[in-house]
């Protein structure tokens, strides 16, 4: 057993070290998913209904990076619409980073959504670079669907009923987008858990009790099996812990 080092002489980790540390592996022939969360110290998903009353300066950028870093940012229609999801923007480091890993200016945004309940009014659809991609079903009304492609999204079928999450991770592939950041939420991440779709976890564990009645990080139908990981790198700051698990292949 370990204790780790807490110290202010413990050396600071730069912008070029964290990219290196979550880089994604090289050469990928499919699509490698990257999972990032935020929860209290007692497992809660939200405070106050979101994500942003657990978060701090130290998880936003470990958040920030999962973006630099990805082809495509993939998330559940709940956690969009809650979250007043938007095109990712261009900022300094976003754009110096991307250039230099030869990456688009910035990733699209892809929308896991069974029913197609994201009006193209929303700013994931209106405000944006790139255009939203919407992964949904033969089982959505087919005017929100056509409403959606005539705001100018690329709404793609990926299941009868629900969305099946590997032909939606396949479609994406099939675009040229295989580094996938998923910023959940708590249903898609069951969906994908159960599906065996998950590579690498993510998760800052914030020093803070929020008590009952949030979501946890997964929520929805019991998966049949626990997926065995390895803890691949632990850092903190300010109390908040950002760990890193990897699925064991
Ligand atoms: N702590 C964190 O890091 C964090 C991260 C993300 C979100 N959150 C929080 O989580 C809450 C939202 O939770 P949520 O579970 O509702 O979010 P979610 O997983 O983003 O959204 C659920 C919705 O996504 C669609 N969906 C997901 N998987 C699907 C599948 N396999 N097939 C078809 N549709 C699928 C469905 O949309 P349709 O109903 O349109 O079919 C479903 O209602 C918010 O309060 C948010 O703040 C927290």
């Amino acid at each position: 057993m370990h204790l780790l080092p807490l110290g202010d002489a413990d050396p600071q980790l730069s912008d070029r070290e964290l990219e290196d540390l979550y880089a994604y592996p090289s050469d990928l022939d499919r699509p490698w998913v990257q999972v990032n969360f935020v929860s209290s110290a007692d497992g809660a998903a939200t405070a106050a209904g979101r994500s942003d009353g657990l978060s701090s300066p130290a998880d936003k950028k470990i958040f920030a990076l999962g973006r630099d870093l990805s082809d495509v940012v993939l998330v559940g229609a709940g956690t969009a619409i809650v979250e007043g999801y938007r095109g990712v923007k261009r900022t300094e480091l976003r754009t110096e980073r991307r250039a230099r890993l030869g990456l688009a200016e910035v990733p699209p945004i892809a929308v896991v959504t069974g029913r197609c309940s994201i009006s193209p009014d929303l700013p994931l659809v209106a405000d944006t670079r790139v255009p939203p991609i919407v992964l949904t079903t033969e089982a959505a009304p087919a005017d929100r669907r056509a409403d959606l492609a005539a705001a100018g999204a690329d709404v793609v079928i990926v299941g009868e009923e629900a969305v099946d999450l590997r032909r939606a991770l396949d479609a994406l592939a099939e675009r040229g987008l295989r580094r996938v950041c998923c910023e959940g939420g708590p249903h898609l991440f069951s969906g994908l858990i159960s599906a065996g779709l998950v590579d690498q976890l993510c998760l800052t564990v914030a020093p803070l009790l929020a008590g009952a009645g949030a979501f946890r990080i997964a929520e929805g139908l019991p998966s049949a099996a626990a997926l065995d990981m390895t803890l691949a790198s632990v850092l903190t700051e300010d109390g908040y812990l950002m760990l890193r698990y990897r699925v064991r292949a």
